[in-house]
């Protein structure tokens, strides 16, 4: 059961009106798009380069619970953990020479984030806007922003 993988594309359903978390969402989306479709001999690089971004996508969230008496931390922050020790896992494993095992990481990760962002990073976004400006976070969606 191979499927093909076309790759991840953006979608203004992924923003959640927190500025710096969507950009570096926008990020996340770019690499993991890039691990799909990038020829084999380039997906080291690519990987490389996703894992820095997870590293740093993944501590600025948590700074952000952390330093701003969040709620909800620990499942959140388990579940960025979860997602590194997996891309560790599979650093090891193309090292020796599985490339499979990275577009299933990349697939993984395609249907993690929808859920992850909705879930928990809604949840963020709203706090650290509300805490900013004392209201809820003004998501400007292409389709209407020209209302
Ligand atoms: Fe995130
Ligand atoms: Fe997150």
């Amino acid at each position: 059961m191979t499927e093909i993988q076309a790759g991840f594309d953006w979608s203004d359903r992924y923003l959640l009106g927190y500025a710096p978390m969507d950009d570096t969402h926008r990020e996340f989306v770019t690499l993991v798009d890039a691990l799909l479709k990038v020829p084999d001999a380039e997906l080291e690089q690519a990987l490389t380069a996703f894992a820095e971004h997870a590293v740093a996508h993944f501590e600025q969230e948590d700074r952000w619970m952390r330093g701003s008496d969040f709620p909800a931390t620990d499942c959140h922050v388990d579940e960025h953990a979860r997602v590194l020790v997996s891309v560790r896992e599979v650093q090891q494993e193309l090292a020796k020479g599985h490339v499979d095992i990275v577009r299933k990481l990349a697939q993984a990760l395609m249907n993690w984030f929808p859920g992850h962002a909705d879930y928990l990073d809604s949840a963020l976004a709203a706090w650290m806007v509300k805490r900013s400006h004392g209201g809820k976070p003004v998501v400007f969606r292409r389709d209407s922003a020209k209302a």
